[in-house]
Formats: C-alpha cells, sequence, structure tokens
C-alpha cells in the first residue's frame, strides 16, 4: 500500500528564501553515466520575511551527490544532508557560490523526465519539475536565473550539442571528445532549461523581426526526417509574423531551435530559444501525415512559439498558476489556427473537443478549477480544463472587453510583467486596468470547477412588440465544492426573422463606450445573477433566437427548440458556428429519442427530417465543404454519453450505427456524387480548400460503406490503393477496418503496415486504427499487437496509439461486459507505473468516470481501481487519480 503523499496548497505559496543570478552547468556525457556539475550564484531573497539559517534545495532521490563547495570550501557530511527528495545546508552565508556534482542515468530513465536519451539523441524535459532529476536547484518557476551550459561529449556520437541561448565557445577535448558552451541572457526560471545532442541534421531559414533582428530558425531531427521539416519551419515564419501583428510581440533572440523526438511524454515544449517536440507534432509530409497531422504541426509549433511572451518572458509564479500561460497560449493558437485557415471550422473543432473531453472531466472525480487550490502531483493537471476551459476562459474576456481593448489589456500584462513570475489575478488586473472594466464577478471562473448549465427559455407579447428572454444558470457540485456562485457570463445571441433574416438589435457596449445607439445582428448578453430576463423591443414577429453564437461562453444551455427551429436555423442562421450547432442539436434529439426507444425495445424508426436536413445540405453548393462534412458527422459517442444521464455504451453505439446505415439508404446517391465530384487527383497540398474536400469525400465515402454495398468497399478500396496522400488512404483504411469487411481489413492492413513499416508515425496510425476497431475481437487484437515489433511500452507515442486508442476511443470494447477491457487497462497501468508514472496516470482516466454507468459496470470499474490501488508502491501521480477516483 502506497503511503499518503503529501497536498500541496496553494494558499501556502511563500516567496523562495533565496534567489539564484547565476547557474552554470557542465555536462559530461558517457554512455553509462553522465555528471553534472552546476556552479550556482545565490544570495537571500530581499523580499523574504524569514531568513533560515540553511539552505533547501530540490533535487531527485537518484541524484547521485559527489561533492559539494560552498565559497570553495568543500563540504563534509556534517555540513549537510540528503532529505526525501533535496538537500539541506546547514548553514549559508547571505550571498555565496555553490558548486554540486552529481552522476545521472539518462539510459536508465523510463519516466522521461530530466535528461534522458530518444533513439540514440539526449534530451531533457524539465517542465514541471523535472530539472530536480538533473541537479540540485531551487526547482519552482518563481527563481529565475542567467544560465550558461557547457555540454562535453563523444565527438563522432554526438556532433551537434545544443542548449538555450546562444553558442559563446566551443573546442575539441581528450579522447575524441568536444565540448560547447551555451548563454542564455535572458533570466528564466529551470523548467525553461533545455539540452540535446546527438546526430542531427537540420534545415535552416531566417526570419527579419519587424524591429530588424535577424534570426536563424532551425529545425533539427533525424536523417530520416528531414524531409518533412519544411511545414514546420513555415508554420514557425508564419507565426512569428501573426504574434507581431495581432500582439505586437517579437521575438528575443539571435536563434530559434525545435528538435525532433521520438519519445516525448507530450505534444512539445517552449524551452526557451529550444524547443523539445514530439516528432508527431512536428513532421509532416503528404504521403507519410494526414491533415489533421498538418494541421496539429501549424498549431502546436505556433502554440510553443506564442510561449515565448505568454510563459516564457512572462512566467508562472507557482504551478496552480498553469492556466496563466497555457490557457492564454491556447487562446492565442486557436486565433492563429483561425487567421490561417477557416474559422469557423477551427472553432467546431475546438469546442467538440472541450465539451467532450474537457466537460467530462470537469463532471468526474478531477474536476478542479483552472486555478486549482491543490494538488498532489503537478503533472496530473496538465488539462483539458487548464488548456482548453482556460482558453475559453480568455476567450470570454476577448468577447467581453472586445478586441481593441483586450490588446490594451495584453499590451499592459506584457509591459508591466516582462521578466517576472506572476499569477492569473496580475493577468486579470492588467485587462482591467487597461479596459476601465470590472472583472470581479468574473473571476469566479477562476476558482470554480464544473460546466455551468444555462435554461433558456422566451416570450414574445405581440400587442407591445417585445420578446423576453430569460436565462438561469446553475453548476453542479464538484469535488470540495458543493455549491456554486452564479458565474458572470456573456451570451452571444441573435434573433431571426421568419425569413431567416438577423433582427437589428442595439449593442449595449458600444452605448456605453460611445452614447450612440448603434445595431448590431449579435449581441452579448451578460449573466450575472442566477436567473435574469433580457428584454428586446420593436419585435413585430415571434423571432427564432440563435443563442450563444459561436460558443460565447464554456456552458451547457438548453432552449426547447423544435426540429423545424433547428433546421431553420441549420439553413439560416447567420453564425456559422450555430448552423452546425443547430445541426449538432438535431441529430442528439434524434438520437437520444432513439436510445430511449432502443432501452425499451421499441422499434427504431429515424424521424424524416434529417435525412431531409442533409439533403439540403448536400445540394447546396455554396457551402463550404468543410462545413458540410462537419455537418454530417452525427454527435459523436463521446458527446452522446457526455450528455447522458446514464451511459449506456451498447445503446449509444447500436442507434448512431443505425442512424447512419438509415442515412446512407436513404442519401446514397447525393452522396455518390458529392464523392465523385470531390474527387480529384491534384498534388497533395494542406491548405484549407483542398483539406475540406477530402474531409467531406470521406464523409461520404463512411456512410457509402454503412449501406454495406459490395459496390462501395471496391470504392473504399480503389481509393486505398491509388491515394496520393495520408489522408485518404488512411480514411480508406479505417473505414474498410471499422466497417467489419475483416477479409478486406486484414489484407490492406498487412499492405498499410509493410509499405510504412519504417515510418513510426505512420505505424502509430495503423496501431490506432486496429486499437479503436468497434468489431469484436478487438481486444485480442490489441494484446497481440502488444508483442509486435511495431509497439514498445517504452514509447508514449506507442502506448497512446495501442492502448489508450483501446481503451479511450472504443467504447464498446472497452466497456465490455465480461470486463476485459478494464482488466486489460489496469494490467497496463501497473506495469506503466513503475516505466513511466506521467503516462500510466493519464492511461487510468476511462476507468475514473465509473459513476456515469450503470451499477454493473460501476463495480466493474471500481474493482480494476482498486487493484492499480493495492498492486504495491504508486508513483505520485497514478496514487493521486486512483485515490481521487475512489474517493
Ligand atoms: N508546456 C508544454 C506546452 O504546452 C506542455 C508540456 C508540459 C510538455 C509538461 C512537457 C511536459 O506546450
Ligand atoms: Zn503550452
Amino acid at each position: 500500500m502506497t503511503e499518503q503523499p503529501e497536498v500541496i496548497y496553494l494558499k501556502d505559496y511563500q516567496v523562495p528564501s533565496f534567489l539564484i543570478d547565476q547557474t552554470e552547468l557542465r555536462f559530461e556525457l558517457e554512455s553509462e553515466r553522465t555528471i553534472v556539475n552546476a556552479k550556482l550564484t545565490m544570495r537571500r531573497n530581499p523580499d523574504c520575511q524569514q531568513k533560515p539559517q540553511g539552505l533547501e534545495l530540490h533535487g531527485d532521490k537518484a541524484l547521485q551527490l559527489y561533492r559539494i563547495t560552498l565559497n570553495e570550501q568543500l563540504l563534509n557530511e556534517s555540513d549537510y544532508q540528503r532529505l526525501d527528495e533535496g538537500l539541506q545546508i546547514f548553514t549559508v552565508p547571505d550571498a555565496f557560490v555553490l558548486e554540486t556534482q552529481v552522476e545521472i542515468h539518462p539510459d536508465q530513465n523510463t519516466a522521461l523526465e530530466g535528461l534522458y536519451r530518444s533513439e540514440g539523441f539526449y534530451c531533457t524535459q524539465c517542465e514541471a519539475e523535472g530539472f530536480r532529476r538533473i541537479t540540485f536547484y531551487l526547482d519552482r518557476p518563481d527563481v529565475m536565473s542567467v544560465f550558461s551550459t557547457t555540454i562535453e561529449a563523444d565527438k563522432s556520437a554526438y556532433p551537434v550539442m545544443l542548449s538555450n541561448g546562444n553558442p559563446v565557445a566551443t573546442g575539441d577535448a581528450d579522447n575524441g571528445r568536444h565540448w560547447i558552451t551555451w548563454e542564455d541572457p535572458h533570466p528564466k526560471p529551470a523548467y525553461l532549461f533545455a539540452l540535446v545532442a546527438g546526430d542531427l541534421k537540420m534545415i535552416e531559414d531566417q526570419y527579419t523581426t519587424s524591429g530588424g533582428r535577424d534570426v536563424a530558425l532551425r529545425i533539427y531531427a533525424a536523417d530520416k526526417d528531414l524531409d518533412k521539416l519544411d511545414y514546420a519551419m513555415q508554420s514557425l515564419i508564419n507565426a512569428m509574423r501573426w504574434d507581431e501583428q495581432v500582439y505586437g510581440r517579437e521575438y528575443d533572440l539571435d536563434i530559434y531551435m525545435i528538435v525532433a523526438v521520438d519519445f516525448f511524454n507530450m505534444g512539445a515544449m517552449e524551452n526557451k530559444g529550444l524547443n523539445v517536440f514530439n516528432t508527431s507534432c512536428v513532421l509532416a509530409s503528404p504521403e507519410t501525415t494526414t491533415d489533421a497531422g498538418f494541421q496539429r504541426v501549424e498549431g502546436v509549433v505556433a502554440h510553443e512559439y506564442f510561449h515565448n511572451w505568454s510563459g516564457n518572458r512572462v512566467t508562472c509564479r507557482d504551478w496552480f498558476q498553469l492556466s496563466l500561460k497555457e490557457g492564454f497560449t491556447v487562446f492565442r493558437d486557436a486565433e492563429f489556427s483561425a487567421d490561417m485557415n477557416s474559422r469557423t471550422v477551427k472553432r467546431v473543432e475546438n469546442v467538440a473537443l472541450l465539451r467532450t473531453a474537457q466537460f467530462a472531466e470537469d463532471a468526474g472525480p478531477m474536476a478542479h478549477p483552472i486555478l486549482p487550490a491543490s494538488f498532489i502531483e503537478i503533472s496530473n493537471f496538465y488539462t483539458m480544463t487548464i488548456y482548453e476551459k482556460g482558453a475559453e476562459v480568455v476567450r470570454m474576456i476577448h468577447t467581453l472587453l472586445g478586441a481593441e481593448a483586450f490588446r490594451k489589456g495584453s499590451d499592459l500584462y506584457f509591459s508591466r510583467h516582462d521578466g517576472q513570475a506572476v499569477t492569473t489575478e496580475d493577468f486579470v488586473k492588467a485587462m482591467e486596468d487597461a479596459s476601465g472594466r470590472d472583472l470581479t464577478h468574473f473571476r469566479n471562473w477562476y476558482n470554480q470547477a464544473g460546466t455551468p448549465v444555462l435554461a433558456v427559455s422566451d416570450e414574445f407579447d405581440a400587442a407591445s412588440q417585445t420578446y423576453r428572454l430569460t436565462i438561469s444558470q446553475s453548476c453542479p457540485a464538484t469535488p470540495g465544492q458543493d455549491t456554486k456562485a452564479p458565474f458572470h457570463i456573456p451570451v452571444a445571441i441573435g434573433l431571426l426573422d421568419s425569413q431567416g433574416e438577423d433582427l437589428l438589435l442595439s449593442d449595449g457596449e458600444a452605448q456605453i463606450t460611445t452614447q450612440v445607439t448603434t445595431q448590431v445582428t449579435t449581441q452579448i448578453l451578460e449573466l450575472h445573477e442566477t436567473r435574469q430576463t433580457f428584454e428586446f423591443s420593436g419585435i413585430a414577429e415571434r423571432p427564432v433566437p440563435s443563442l450563444l453564437r459561436g460558443f460565447s461562453a464554456p456552458v451547457k444551455l438548453n432552449y426547447p427548440y423544435t426540429r423545424e427551429n433547428l433546421t431553420f436555423l441549420m439553413s439560416h442562421d447567420s453564425d456559422g458556428f450555430n448552423r452546425w450547432e443547430a445541426a449538432q442539436k438535431l441529430g442528439v434529439d434524434i438520437l437520444q429519442s432513439l436510445i430511449k426507444d432502443y432501452r425499451n425495445d421499441k422499434k427504431l424508426i429515424l424521424d424524416k427530417q434529417l435525412a431531409e436536413a442533409f439533403k439540403v445540405v448536400l445540394a447546396d453548393e455554396s457551402l463550404d465543404k468543410a462545413m458540410v462534412a462537419k455537418v454530417l458527422t452525427l454527435p459523436s459517442e463521446a458527446y452522446l454519453s457526455e450528455l447522458a444521464e446514464e451511459i449506456d455504451v451498447d445503446a449509444i453505439h447500436h442507434v448512431r450505427n443505425f442512424v447512419r446505415h438509415q442515412l446512407a439508404v436513404q442519401l446514397e446517391t447525393q452522396l455518390l456524387s458529392t464523392y465523385q465530384a470531390c474527387t480529384c487527383d491534384d498534388t497533395y497540398s494542406p491548405d484549407a480548400a483542398s483539406i475540406a474536400r477530402r474531409a467531406l469525400r470521406n464523409v461520404c465515402l463512411g456512410y457509402l460503406l454503412a449501406t454495406e454495398k459490395q459496390e462501395h468497399l471496391e470504392l473504399a478500396l480503389a481509393q486505398f490503393h491509388e491515394a496520393n496522400n495520408m489522408t485518404d488512404s488512411q480514411a480508406a483504411l479505417n473505414i474498410v477496418v471499422h466497417s467489419g469487411y475483416q477479409k478486406a481489413a486484414e489484407v490492406i492492413l498487412e499492405q498499410f503496415y509493410l509499405r510504412w513499416s519504417h515510418e513510426p508515425l505512420v505505424v502509430n496510425q495503423w496501431l490506432s486504427v486496429q486499437a479503436s476497431n468497434p468489431q469484436a475481437g478487438t481486444l485480442s487484437q490489441v494484446k497481440a499487437l502488444m508483442q509486435h515489433d511495431a509497439f514498445n511500452m517504452r514509447n508514449p507515442n506507442k502506448v497512446r496509439s495501442l492502448i489508450a486508442g483501446f481503451s479511450a476511443l472504443n467504447p464498446v470494447n472497452f466497456h465490455a461486459l465480461d470486463a476485459s477491457g478494464y482488466m486489460f487497462l489496469a494490467d497496463q497501468v501497473i506495469t506503466l507505473n513503475n516505466l513511466n508514472p506521467q503516462i500510466a496516470s493519464r492511461l487510468v482516466t476511462p476507468l475514473t468516470r465509473w459513476k456515469r454507468y450503470n451499477t454493473e459496470r460501476q463495480e466493474m470499474m471500481k474493482a480494476q481501481l482498486q487493484r492499480i490501488m493495492d498492486s504495491g508502491e504508486l508513483s505520485r501521480d497514478v496514487f493521486e487519480v486512483v485515490s481521487k477516483s475512489l474517493a
């Protein structure tokens, strides 16, 4: 049994007692071990009230300490002691130089935190608390230091040696070794430190900032991947320009480097001047990368670049403030992607992610506010809530203030806090000070967890030509927060007349600031109370309300729309997002009533309205094909699950398939002609129009196979064989495999593997297509694949593709009633708990949602959580998630 680990509270925050002005590191990289010398120039923090006699540094148990000197005096064992996770020196003066020498073992580092090896390359991952696995240090983000880093290694095995900042000196050493020194002039917390060494190749470009600084841009990867870096480079250049134009932010060093590594726990890391990327977020080529992959590369490259200001120049005071950098930076990268591609499509994708994954998290045992009050292991808080809900909260500030005042606020935030480690409160304050708006009530978004629910009702008084909208808000209890105060919620609305035209409404905000009444078609209603009525006068006929346009707040909204209202909005709403939303609502309404019928053993009959609405959309050539593809995609099983009172996995799966089949049969001719109209064999380009065409084509293909007609299988097989790009060939593969054509599936899976076995990222897709297969027998397939050459338990991308591909993307099989899916996942978590705690703890997620299922499944899921709990010494990561889930 694991001992209860310490809980860390935000309210206990104290400023550091010491500061580190200078950090000089020297790494001697050798095959069996690495020696790290650290020379820290330290002094007492003048802002700290206490004057402790001694000094406590963070440091992992595994650090092998060789020597310590204080002001060049060698310390002996009576001068210091090792702590559980650190080092205490009993007496230190007010200012001093501390030198330590430790030995570490990158080759044995399977947790991928600190210094480790990825396919022969040395690399580091220090966020959040990985630096303490490299050397003894004040490993907290409010201790910022100027770093100088010397790396020494074998010259032929490690010709390239990188760290943050600029290279200042280099030379040869004995025994075929060489060294280099890097200096980073910008003070930074240790979590932004990085080191990379290996036989890396690179592509190089150049960027001149608006202020005239010439920046060398370099992207490093293994030789075989050198041809897959151009898209990331272009994305980087676009991001640098965009940040200058939209936020007035320029880059501040002469070099910007990105390194691609295969073994990485997350997507990428914003280390100052030296980003380290998971290959899955930086490599891109038409042959090997899907459209979604290209967009991920563009988005993540931009995200890490934007962190240079929102994260690095202005950083977090402590890890409770994580959303300060992540929420803001996700908002920035989402806006960048919206500007580079289709704004509405980007918004739809974001919202779909938010209200499946984030809403589910906010309704589960790990629910937390975007400013959490406590944690056991900070790695568990790199969550959908911190990132995605955090971004929505920043977006709401943008909506409330308007673009111009928001920009003034961000300018003030960056200038006021440049070089500082600050809090979300500082961010909100800057927004208030620059705009003159009072965000007191808005701050509840930072401290309260849970997804607010809005209930909207309306009434129309023809005599007085008045229309009234009444909005009530509530928010379910979350762990530790039984009751919630109301939120300040911006609800963007429009009112449509019977012709589908927007009515003109008065812009309340403009009235306040300019004293004149301007007319708008979208008005922002500001909800503060539990229940509030908004009145609109001069309304000649009962309008159809278009509510929460652009998803102006991360809430659930209920309004008693009729199916006629929804089809009307689908074709007339001037807000593109809400046209899609109307289609989703229509789909949800129809699916939910069929699910009810299915559970009551009633015969399923599909309402004609859906096929009719889809037919209209398919016929309208003026529509953006990407949006047509989105509209034609039924609400996902994950979304239907999130909305369900009790999740009936099988009913949801069965009914959704039934509706797909019905639609396919009824719309076969239109689907086929749209499929053909979207077929063209241009050379591949990941631009918005081409992506849209492929998306629509593949949605049609999916439906066509749902007819179960042999001729459509032939179509899919032809597409698989003839495709000149990964999007089309993988879509065909996925559709054939998931449609249950087992013979055909086996053949093309084999062909696909033989063709791509040398491309790990493609092989990962191959693993996940199989793992997410809803057909029977998938679990034994997954188990067999774990023995395949293509799989490696130590590589997080492989684990995500195969194991999470099964447990998170394959609900019918994962929730099999013999508990086999649950037992399988628990086994993997127990194994990974020792190898890689971060990955292990993320894998547990589907089991943590046990309360959402019927009692039979609840018991089985809890039993597996308990089995993990009792399996021996648990990492903090896994302990926190499992114990909170069982509480
Ligand atoms: N800070 C990284 C990002 O958002 C994510 C990350 C966290 C990477 C922890 C590695 C470890 O972009
Ligand atoms: Zn980030």
